[in-house]
């Protein structure tokens, strides 16, 4: 019920059962229950994967209405109104472009692509398609991180000097750890840099603003790994990325991102300094943002609890001070996209956003073999 009325049915085609399957299956059966103002009621219709028994009892667990091991046949669905790709990064493409082409609603994994070629191609399909398009960059829907931008336009920190985004992790540290296909160009297109690096960049871009130039290094420290099978494969894209950037408004930035730093699970922190203060957020502690904004003997950082009532999101929410967590960015994600899409407006990020974030990645492992600083609108070397 939206205000007393029935809201809509949204029926909903989810690819990938796996981490983010389940994520996203968790999103879109939440948001209606907890936003009143949620313009739609979504439905999980079908629920594709490989595996028919890994599928039909994830399905059930999540409670989607149908399965199916062919995801082509899910998207030409007729009772299938919004496509949701949780795939590896080889399969975005041709299930994304399937979908535009069926006038099918698409909300698709990071990074969208695994190229610039081929996010190109996307952004032509859905403007040609005309359909609701976006890119799920969850970590831009935390309160927390919300709140940052909120105050980034309000001018509390002033213009922007420095960012500084790393998003470290550990689970290749061990050098036995199998080559799964996170560790195939052909199919992740990239390593750490994609992966993580996605993420980096599009806060970068959605906090500070477009990314003009970068300096970029990337490493590979275990070259081969067991194969599921048996046997060992050689691992073809990065383990850590790190940058220079610039920004068109005139901050100076850098990334990092790597998957074998020895204790960091799932540390996405950035900082950002302006001429007037500065702004700190550690996903480990993701109910919370970090504001410094006066000089004077007592300044210093402050911690604000983003919880409260008037903070983005929070009014679906609980009391404050009790926090949310990893998986209420996902259910935000789905909520504006819907928003959006009954709103007849375009969702951030879109397709074209990601298209400006996969130019960023590209230029930063051109520049790295090259040696040198490269703008991120430089067409690559032909040769
Ligand atoms: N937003 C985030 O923070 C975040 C976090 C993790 C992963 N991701 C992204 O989500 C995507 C999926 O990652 P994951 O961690 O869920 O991977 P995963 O390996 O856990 O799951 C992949 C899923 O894809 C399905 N799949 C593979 N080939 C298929 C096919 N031919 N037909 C139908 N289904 C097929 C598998 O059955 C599986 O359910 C990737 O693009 C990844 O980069 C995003």
């Amino acid at each position: 019920m939206q205000n007393g009325k029935e809201r809509p049915p949204i029926r909903i085609a989810l690819v990938g059962h796996r981490f983010m399957g389940a994520a996203h299956a968790n999103a879109w059966r939440q948001v209606a229950r907890f936003f009143v103002d949620c313009p739609f009621e979504p439905v999980l219709a079908v629920l594709c994967g490989r595996d028919e028994a890994d599928l039909a009892r994830a399905a059930r667990r999540y409670g989607f209405e149908a399965i199916s091991t062919d995801w082509r046949e899910a998207v030409a669905r007729h009772d299938v109104d919004v496509v949701d790709v949780c795939t590896p990064g080889d399969l975005h493409a041709p299930i994304a472009l399937a979908a535009a082409a069926a006038g099918k609603v698409v909300l698709c994994e990071k990074p969208l692509a695994n190229s610039v070629a081929e996010a190109s191609r996307l952004v032509d399909a859905v403007r040609q398609a005309g359909v609701t398009n976006m890119v799920c960059h969850n970590y831009r829907r935390l309160p927390a991180v919300a709140l940052a931008r909120r105050w980034i336009e309000a001018g509390r920190i002033g213009r922007i000097r420095h960012f500084r985004g790393t998003y470290l992790q550990d689970w290749l540290v061990d050098a036995e750890h199998p080559r799964t296909w996170r560790l195939e160009r052909a199919r992740a297109g990239s390593g750490a840099l994609g992966d993580l690096g996605a993420h980096v960049v599009d806060l970068a871009r959605w906090l500070v603003g477009e990314i003009e130039a970068v300096c970029g290094l990337v490493e590979t420290f275990v070259a081969e790994r067991p194969l599921e099978g048996g046997g060992r494969g050689a691992v073809d894209v990065d383990d850590a990325a790190l940058a220079l950037l610039r920004f068109e408004g005139g901050a100076i930035g850098t990334l990092e991102a790597t998957r074998v730093a020895p204790g960091r699970k799932n540390h996405n922190r950035f900082e950002i300094n302006g001429s007037r203060g500065s702004i700190a957020f550690d996903l480990e502690r993701l109910n919370e943002i970090e504001l410094f904004e006066h000089e004077g003997p007592d300044a210093g950082f402050r911690r604000v609890l983003a919880t409260d009532p008037g903070h983005p999101y929070l009014e679906a929410w609980w009391p404050p001070g009790h926090g949310l967590g990893y998986e209420h960015g996902f259910t935000h994600t789905v909520l504006d996209l819907l928003r959006a899409h009954a709103a007849g407006e375009r969702p951030r990020p879109d397709f074209a956003d990601a298209l400006a974030t996969q130019r960023v990645l590209e230029a930063i492992e051109r520049s790295a073999s090259a040696g040198r600083w490269l703008r991120t609108d430089a067409e690559p070397d032909p040769g």
